[in-house]
C-alpha cells in the first residue's frame, strides 16, 4: 500500500497560470563574425585558413570543442600552460575575443590528416583503442572517443591532428612542461618514445 501511494505521487506541477519562468541569465553569445575577423588579423598566419594549420608543429583548431579552445587560451594567458609564442598572442585577447574566436574555429570543418608509418600505426591503434593493460595505460578512446572526436566539453578532439604536434604535446605532458591536465600527465608518464610516435601517427589518420 505504502509503495503504491509513493508511486502515485503527482507529477511536478507545470508553471501555474500567470507565472512566467525566470529569464535565463544572459550569457553573451559568441560573435562568429568578430571571431573570424580577429582570427584573420593574427592567428591565420600560423593556424591556417579556417583553423586548418598546414604547418605540422602548429595545431589545427578547426572543429575543436570551443570550451577546450577557450580553456587553452585562458591558460596560455595565465601561464598555467606555458608556450612563449602563444602566451604572447593569448595575452592580447579579452575573454570575449577568446570566446568569439573559439566558437568560430569550432564551426569550421577540419581537414582530414593521414598516417604515414604502416608498421607503427598498428601499435598506435592498439594503444588508442585498448591501452596497455599490464602497464595500466588507459585506452585513449575511453576519453577521446573511438573516432577521436572527443567528448564535449571535457575531452578534446584529436582525430586528424598533425602527428608532430601530438608528439610534442605528449612529450610535454610526460616531462611536465605542459602541466594543465593531471589526467594527461598520468597517461603520458607511462608511454615511451616509440609508443608516443605510434599513437600520434594513428591519431593523424583517424576520422
Ligand atoms: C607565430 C605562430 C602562432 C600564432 C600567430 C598563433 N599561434 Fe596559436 N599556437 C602556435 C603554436 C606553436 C602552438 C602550440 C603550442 C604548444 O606547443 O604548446 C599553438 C597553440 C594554440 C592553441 C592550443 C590548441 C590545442 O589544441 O591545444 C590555441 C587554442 C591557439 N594556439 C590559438 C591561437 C589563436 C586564437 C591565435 C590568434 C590570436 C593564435 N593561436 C596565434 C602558434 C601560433
Ligand atoms: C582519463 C581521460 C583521458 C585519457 C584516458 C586520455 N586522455 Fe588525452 N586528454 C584528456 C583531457 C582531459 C585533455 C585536455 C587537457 C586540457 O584541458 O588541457 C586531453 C588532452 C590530450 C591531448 C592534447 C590535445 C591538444 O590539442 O593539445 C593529446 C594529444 C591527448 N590528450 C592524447 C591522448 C592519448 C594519445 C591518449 C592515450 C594514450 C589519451 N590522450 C588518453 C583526457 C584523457
Amino acid at each position: 500500500m505504502l509503495m503504491a501511494a509513493a508511486l502515485a505521487a503527482p507529477a511536478l506541477p507545470a508553471f501555474s497560470a500567470g507565472e512566467t519562468p525566470a529569464a535565463p541569465t544572459k550569457a553573451a553569445k559568441p560573435d562568429l563574425v568578430k571571431g573570424e575577423a580577429s582570427y584573420a588579423a593574427v592567428c591565420v598566419a600560423c593556424h591556417g585558413a579556417d583553423g586548418n594549420s598546414a604547418i605540422p608543429v602548429n595545431p589545427k583548431l578547426s572543429q575543436q570543442h570551443p570550451e577546450y579552445l577557450v580553456k587553452q587560451l585562458q591558460e596560455f594567458k595565465s601561464g598555467k600552460r606555458s608556450n612563449a609564442i602563444m602566451t604572447g598572442f593569448a595575452s592580447m585577447l579579452t575573454d570575449e575575443d577568446m570566446k568569439n574566436i573559439s566558437y568560430w574555429a569550432a564551426s569550421k570543418p577540419a581537414t582530414p590528416g593521414t598516417s604515414t608509418d604502416k608498421a607503427l600505426v598498428a601499435l598506435g591503434e592498439r594503444i588508442y583503442r585498448g591501452g596497455i593493460a599490464d602497464r595500466q595505460i588507459a585506452a585513449c578512446a575511453g576519453c577521446h572517443s573511438p573516432n577521436g572526436a572527443g567528448i564535449p566539453s571535457q575531452y578534446p578532439r584529436l582525430s586528424g591532428q598533425h602527428a608532430d604536434y601530438t608528439v610534442s604535446q605528449l612529450n610535454m605532458f610526460r616531462d611536465g612542461s605542459r602541466a594543465n591536465s593531471l589526467q594527461m600527465t598520468q597517461v603520458a608518464a607511462k608511454l615511451n618514445d616509440r609508443e608516443i610516435k605510434a599513437v600520434a601517427d594513428y591519431i593523424a589518420g583517424l576520422r
